[in-house]
C-alpha cells in the first residue's frame, strides 16, 4: 500500500536530526517535515507543564500538515508526555524508548546497562523500568548528563569544556563497569566520536535513531509507504536558522531539505535562582509575531 502523507518528527532542537538523518537514509522514498524548537533549547531541565504546552504548540502545527505518523525524536518529551501526545494526534506515535531499550538488552554481555539522558528523561526513570520490565536482573545506571545538550546546540561539541564533562560522565559509566551505554537522548548520538576517545574499546553504544527504524518499518507495513522519486525533508526552526545550518551542514548527510524559520511555539524565559539550583522559574511568553 503506497501512502504519500509525510513523516512528522519533533525535538527541542538539532538532537532529532539524528533520528531525522538515520530515517531519511533507510526509507528514501519518504517524505519527513520535522521540528526543531531550538529558541527553547534544551528542553531537558524544563519542567513537565512547560514541555506540555510546547508540545501542545508543535502538535496543533504537525496536525495542519497532515502526517501520515509521528516520531517523537525527543525522549524527555515522550518520557513526560506520553498519554498527552497519544491523545492528542490521531497517528500512530513512534517512540524512541522502546525498541532502544531491547536493543540494549540484546547487545550488552553483562547486562550493566548506562543510560545516558536528560534531567528530565532521567527523573521518570523511563528507560529503567522498560529494562526491567523485559529483563529484571539487569543492572541500570542512570546518568543524568543534560548539561552536554547546549554543547551540541552551539556546535560546540570540541570545547574543552564540553570534553571534559563528557570525560567525567565516561568516567561514571566506567566505574559502574558498564558495557552497553544508550544514547538515552536524541543529541548524544553526535558525541559518539568524542566517546570513544574517552572509553573502552569494548564498550557498546546504542543508538535510538538507528533502532526506531524497526519501529517505522513495521508502521509503514500497516500505514502504508511514500512512493517518492526523491525523499524530501522541510525543517520548520523556532529560533536561529544559521546555527541549525550550520549544524546540518557539519553533523548530518540529509539531502534534499529545506529548513524554514517559523515561531510555532511560544518563547520561555528561564530565571535561575543558583547556581547550584537547576529548578528555574520558567513563564511562557506571548509571541510578537
Ligand atoms: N533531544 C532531547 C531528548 O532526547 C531533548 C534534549 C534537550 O533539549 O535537553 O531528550
Amino acid at each position: 500500500m503506497s501512502n504519500n502523507k509525510a513523516i512528522g518528527l519533533f525535538d527541542s532542537g538539532v538532537g532529532g536530526l539524528s533520528v531525522l538523518n538515520s530515517l531519511q537514509n533507510a526509507f528514501p522514498t519518504e517524505e519527513f517535515i520535522y521540528i526543531g524548537d531550538n529558541q527553547n533549547a534544551p528542553w531537558g531541565n524544563k519542567s513537565k507543564e512547560t514541555l506540555h504546552d510546547l508540545t501542545q504548540h508543535i502538535i496543533q502545527f504537525l496536525k495542519q500538515q497532515d502526517i501520515k505518523c509521528l516520531v517523537i525524536a525527543c525522549n524527555t518529551t515522550y518520557s513526560y508526555l506520553k498519554e498527552f501526545i497519544q491523545s492528542s494526534i490521531d497517528v500512530p506515535i513512534i517512540n524512541l524508548l522502546d525498541e532502544a531499550c531491547q536493543d540494549a538488552i540484546s547487545t550488552s554481555l553483562t547486562q550493566r546497562i548506562c543510560v545516558m539522558a536528560t534531567k528530565g528523561t532521567i527523573s521518570t526513570h523511563s528507560h529503567l523500568d522498560t529494562i526491567k520490565s523485559y529483563h529484571p536482573s539487569s543492572l541500570v545506571l542512570e546518568l543524568s548528563c543534560s548539561d552536554l545538550v547546549q554543547y551540541i546546540e552551539d556546535n560546540s561539541i570540541d570545547i574543552p569544556e564540553c570534553q571534559d564533562k563528557l570525560r567525567h560522565y565516561i568516567l561514571e559509566l566506567t566505574k559502574f563497569k558498564a558495557d552497553t551505554v544508550i544514547y538515552a537522548c536524541s543529541h548524544f548520538p553526535f558525541l559518539e566520536s568524542s566517546i570513544r576517545r574517552y572509553c573502552s574499546p569494548e564498550l557498546k553504544t546504542v543508538n535510538p535513531a538507528i533502532s526506531v527504524r524497526h519501529s517505522l518499518k513495521n508502521c509503514l507495513d500497516i500505514i502504508g509507504y511514500g512512493t517518492h522519486d526523491l525523499s524530501k525533508v522541510t525543517c520548520y526552526i523556532t529560533g536561529s536558522k544559521d546555527k541549525f545550518l550550520t549544524f546540518v551542514t557539519n553533523y548530518c548527510s540529509l539531502h534534499n531539505y529545506t529548513i524554514i524559520e517559523e515561531k510555532i511555539t511560544p518563547l520561555v524565559t528561564r530565571v535561575i535562582h543558583s547556581e547550584h539550583d537547576i529548578t528555574v522559574r520558567e513563564s511562557i511568553q506571548l509571541n510578537s509575531n
